[in-house]
């Protein structure tokens, strides 16, 4: 068995990126400028954009917040959006989610942007992707085509069964694995709440990517033997013996499926790690003018 060490893969990915951002740097070029806006103070999401920064200060690129309050009006946040739609600084924004009840997300995502929608969330990033053209894709779904590429694992043929329909995972990762790409060129099988015979789906895959938002719920008399397994679910369960008590677990019982996989993610430390390091890669992207 394989264990795929999102750490060290994003780790990897981060120190290509310090390297390219030093090299624009060192031709007198400005650094790329990812910036943040944070409505309201939810401390996850705090805590995702104080990762952010923290994560463009290692690679030396520019980082900025516009903390905003909860009361925030969607007019107000609009605004910004304008402004930082319009400013030559900023190379890159995510607008972090979720936005407080009085606000339409989808209102807030149409308004980015697409070539400084770092997030990939914006209807035409999605609708690129679709078409296999230049596109910001998503931290999750490119997180995962980034481990599966750099750990060697062979796609081509293979049948991918994808748990769960969502609009940030389950059907954009579904899309990228049935592209004529490598990684790629999959049989792919969207699984969701009104499937049928579900474990009948799971018994089939050759690699199975799990994003269902269920605790080990995949187990290891459900997958066949050799299976690859890319595990997104992130769940705390009370664990009185750590010291945060509590520990992290996936959607697939990783102790159990292990033991019959040819190579899967674990949680923490799999798919999670590369969401910041994907979105690094996006903001380069972005400076690049590749998108
Ligand atoms: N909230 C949780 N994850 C994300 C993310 O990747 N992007 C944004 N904008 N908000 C989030």
């Amino acid at each position: 068995m394989k264990l795929i060490d999102g750490k060290e893969i994003a780790n990897q990915v981060k120190e290509e990126i310090k390297k390219e951002v030093s090299q624009i740097i060192d031709n007198d070029e400005k650094a790329p400028h990812l910036a943040a806006v944070l409505v309201g103070e939810d401390p996850a999401s705090q805590t995702y954009v104080k990762n952010k920064e923290k994560a463009c200060k290692r690679v030396g690129m520019i980082s900025s917040v516009y903390n905003m309050s909860a009361e925030t009006s969607q007019k107000e946040l609009l605004e910004t959006v304008d402004f930082l739609n319009n400013d030559p600084e900023i190379d890159g924004f995510i607008v972090q989610l979720p936005l407080p009840d009085h606000i339409d997300e989808d209102t807030i995502i149409q308004s980015i942007k697409p070539g400084k929608d770092v997030d990939g969330f914006h209807p035409v990033n999605l609708g690129k992707m679709m078409l296999g053209q230049p596109a910001f894709l998503s931290a999750t779904p490119n997180g995962i085509m980034e481990l599966l590429e750099r750990s060697n694992i062979d796609t081509e043929g293979k049948h991918c069964v994808v748990l769960g329909r969502s609009n940030i995972v389950g059907r954009p990762i579904s899309v990228l694995m049935s592209q004529k790409e490598k990684p790629g060129n999959a049989t792919v099988t969207v699984c969701h709440s009104r499937t049928h015979n579900l474990e009948e789906y799971i018994k089939q895959a050759d690699i199975l990517i799990a994003a269902i938002g269920k605790q080990e719920f995949v187990t290891a008399d459900m997958v066949k033997d050799n299976v690859v397994v890319i595990d997104v679910g992130i769940h705390r369960v009370t664990d009185d013996t750590k010291e945060k008590g509590y520990r992290l677990v996936g959607d697939v019982d990783f102790e159990g499926v292990k033991k019959k996989a040819s190579a899967i993610t674990p949680v923490p430390g799999g798919v999670g790690p590369m969401t910041i390091a994907t979105l690094l890669k996006n903001t380069l992207k972005a400076a690049k003018k590749e998108v």
